[in-house]
């Protein structure tokens, strides 16, 4: 039988954590050392992708806490967020905008896009304190007093949404894309929508709502 004292863990511990001496609390546990380099490449990957200046963001005081001002859908927030949250969890945890979705958590499909300043971004992949300072747009954004913009009837009319879980993303990117090419072709969809994937694989139904979306008038 394993001996957990002598491997430097107490009986009632997670063995996955190395056990801290207390006489000399420097000493850095595995999971704290992972968890903290593990904020550090994202950090770092996500400004240099995104171009995204470091937020100017001024801390609390604390370690983990920092002031933010924030504009979402219109509203002004001004909170305190952890320093680790990404956006995606701000929006939907602190803010209950539940329609930004969170399908990898890792940049890769796109269902949790938000847009930044006007662009699209991926709000698992943004610290919620880069958004000091910024107006997000969500998909609670879009329709105003229940009236759907074009491109949400469009994919309404298309049948654009299957089981709908990327649906929120492929608007917002769609919007970002009307807002900057008022007409795209199929061409510039599919060039737009690439980085949202549609596990249902709606893609053409997709494709035809916001090339429709132009045709009839835009985003607005
Ligand atoms: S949840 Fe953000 S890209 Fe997939
Ligand atoms: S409609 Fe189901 S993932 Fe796109």
């Amino acid at each position: 039988m394993r001996d957990k004292k002598k491997q430097g863990n107490k009986p009632d511990q997670d063995p996955a954590v190395k056990y801290v001496d207390p006489l000399n609390p420097k000493q850095q546990s595995r999971r704290d050392f992972l968890e903290g380099t593990g904020a550090a490449v994202v950090a770092g990957a996500g400004i240099s992708a995104l171009g995204i200046p470091k937020a100017q963001a001024q801390s609390t005081g604390s370690d983990s806490r920092t002031a933010i001002n924030v504009t979402v859908n219109g509203t002004s927030h001004s909170m305190d967020v952890d320093d680790r949250w990404t956006l995606a969890e701000l929006l939907r945890d602190e803010l209950d905008l539940t329609g930004t979705k969170i399908g990898c958590n890792r940049s890769e499909c796109g269902a949790c896009t938000v847009l930044m300043n006007g662009q699209p971004v991926y709000s698992c992949s943004q610290l919620a304190v880069w958004a000091d300072g910024a107006t997000i747009q969500t998909v609670e954004g879009l329709a105003q007093n229940g009236e759907l913009t074009p491109v949400q009837q469009a994919f309404v009319v298309n049948n654009g949404p299957q089981c709908g879980f990327c649906t929120p993303g492929q608007l917002m990117t769609a919007t970002a894309l009307l807002n900057n090419n008022p007409t795209p072709s199929a061409e510039d969809v599919k060039e737009a929508l690439v980085g949202n994937l549609c596990r249902c694989s709606n893609y053409n139904a997709i494709v035809e709502a916001v090339v429709m979306a132009g045709e009839e008038g835009g985003v607005a």
